[in-house]
């Protein structure tokens, strides 16, 4: 049995004299000396960032952990003000600006949440690590080639430093997966040998630009629209089903072709639709497309064909009679329910065992799998991992890094791309920086 309640108290360090003998994760300042409050900072106070911080302070009942928070950071002051009214915590514990986040990693946060759009966390990634902060941080990680290698890299120095880092792909922390999960690895289906991943959906939100408004406000708002703010959609959303594939078959893919198009934006410059063939090496192939067009079909899964049968991403469907090829004994799964409040369960519980979880490479692999696809469907060519992975490669789009960066709006230099003009296939390739 996969053991859920962790936080009994015997796993919180009470002394000094414990304190000396402890691994060093816990003589960080988490579980000092008969301390047993967990002091948390917010990165992003939007729609998920408030959600996120809910969550972890529900995790920390389940722990019996008494969270404390210690700063709430937004690009705009009233969202951070916003989450403080939520949460009824002090306006002075909020901070604005493109780098709030610097004075969040001065405070004494224990944990960091990093929700902001994709764009921003490797930077904010970085900074956490380097600061000695455990991380929870949203997906996707990255928006370019660039990104997700600093995240992949971060997460080591994480690891050398014994800090935690969960990530939101909340699959990975969801009992049906984990249960198919245990299922192909006992050979329910035999080995995988292909499938389809689906994010088909309607549209999201949108901004318009408001009269005289700069490019740095405007593109944090309508962020959703913008290539080099979000990764575009299939990393943005259809991310969460490429990384049920990659953790399914154990390894990323080896190249992808893909398509795209657009037909019903007004604003920025992504793709409606993607459709792209991942090819995984040794016969495998999955096929993967997202849209986003509202009045169209919805799926959002997986479906995975082995040897011997086959399962969607979350199991056989009970409803349509289905079951695995062969019965197999799952180890049951303890979990709260909710996989949004089992990521910081799992986050909480690493940390109190001194078994840090650290999923910065999967997310950063995943993000890195979804931006593969992207690249391909915008310029129309095969690109294979190693061009994105290996520098001997020489390929342009080893160091493919989107502008504006990170730095651009710290240093309020953004030049926002132009509104609806969008990536020609066979015509337009990324730019060298
Ligand atoms: N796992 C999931 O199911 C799930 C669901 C929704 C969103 N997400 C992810 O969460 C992230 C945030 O999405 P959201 O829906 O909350 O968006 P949102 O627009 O509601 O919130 C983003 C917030 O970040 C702030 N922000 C932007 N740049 C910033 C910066 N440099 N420093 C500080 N704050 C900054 C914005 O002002 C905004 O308040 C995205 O990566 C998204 O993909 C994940």
């Amino acid at each position: 049995m996969i053991e859920q309640n962790i936080f009994s108290r015997r796993n919180f360090v009470k002394t000094a004299a414990a304190a000396s003998v402890v691994p060093a994760v816990l003589n960080s300042s988490v579980f000092a000396a008969g301390q047993e409050t967990i002091k948390v900072a917010l990165v992003g106070c939007g729609g998920r960032g408030k959600g996120a911080l809910g969550d972890f302070l529900k995790a920390s009942e389940h722990g019996k952990i008494k969270p404390k928070i210690v700063a709430l950071a937004d690009f705009f002051m009233d969202r951070a003000k916003g989450a403080a009214k939520k949460f009824s915590v002090p306006e002075e514990l909020c901070m604005a600006g493109a780098n709030a986040y610097k004075d969040v990693m001065k405070t004494n946060a224990d944990v960091v949440l990093l929700v902001t759009p994709p764009i921003f966390r490797p930077v904010h990634f970085e900074a956490a690590v380097n600061a000695g902060k455990h991380v929870f941080m949203e997906k996707p990680v990255a928006v370019d080639p660039v990104g997700a290698r600093k995240i992949i890299a971060m997460g080591e120095v994480a690891k050398k430093k014994g800090l935690a880092v969960v990530a939101g792909t909340q699959r990975r922390h969801q009992t049906e997966y984990l249960n198919t999960y245990q299922a192909i690895g006992k050979n329910a289906i035999g080995p995988i040998r292909g499938g389809s991943v689906w994010w088909c959906g309607g549209a999201l939100w949108y901004k318009k630009r408001n009269p005289g408004e700069d490019n740095a406000s405007y593109m944090v708002r309508n962020w959703v629209s913008f290539a080099e703010m979000s990764g575009d959609h299939i990393v943005e959303q259809h991310l969460h089903n490429l990384d049920v594939t990659n953790w399914y078959l154990g390894r990323p893919p080896k190249s992808a072709i893909g398509f795209g198009g657009r037909a019903r934006r007004k604003t920025g410059n992504q793709f409606d639709f993607f459709s792209i063939d991942f090819d995984y090496g040794e016969g495998v192939r999955i096929n993967s497309m997202c849209r986003q067009i509202n009045g169209s079909y919805s799926r959002v899964s997986e479906f995975f064909t082995g040897t011997d049968g086959a399962t969607w991403g979350s199991g056989p469907s009970k409803k349509e009679g289905e079951r695995f090829a062969r019965q197999v004994e799952i180890e049951p799964i303890s979990n709260v329910g909710n996989p949004y409040v089992q990521e910081h369960v799992d986050l909480l519980k690493g940390i109190a065992d001194s078994t840090p979880l650290n999923e910065a490479e999967n997310v950063g692999t995943s993000t890195m799998t979804a931006i593969m696809g992207r690249i391909s469907a915008y310029t129309g060519k095969l690109v294979r991992w190693k061009d994105l992975t290996d520098e001997s490669t020489g390929s342009p789009w080893y160091n493919l890094a989107m502008s504006p960066s990170p730095l651009d709006f710290e240093t309020g230099t953004v030049k926002a791309p132009a509104d609806d003009i969008i990536p020609i296939p066979g015509k337009e390739m990324p730019k060298k920086t």
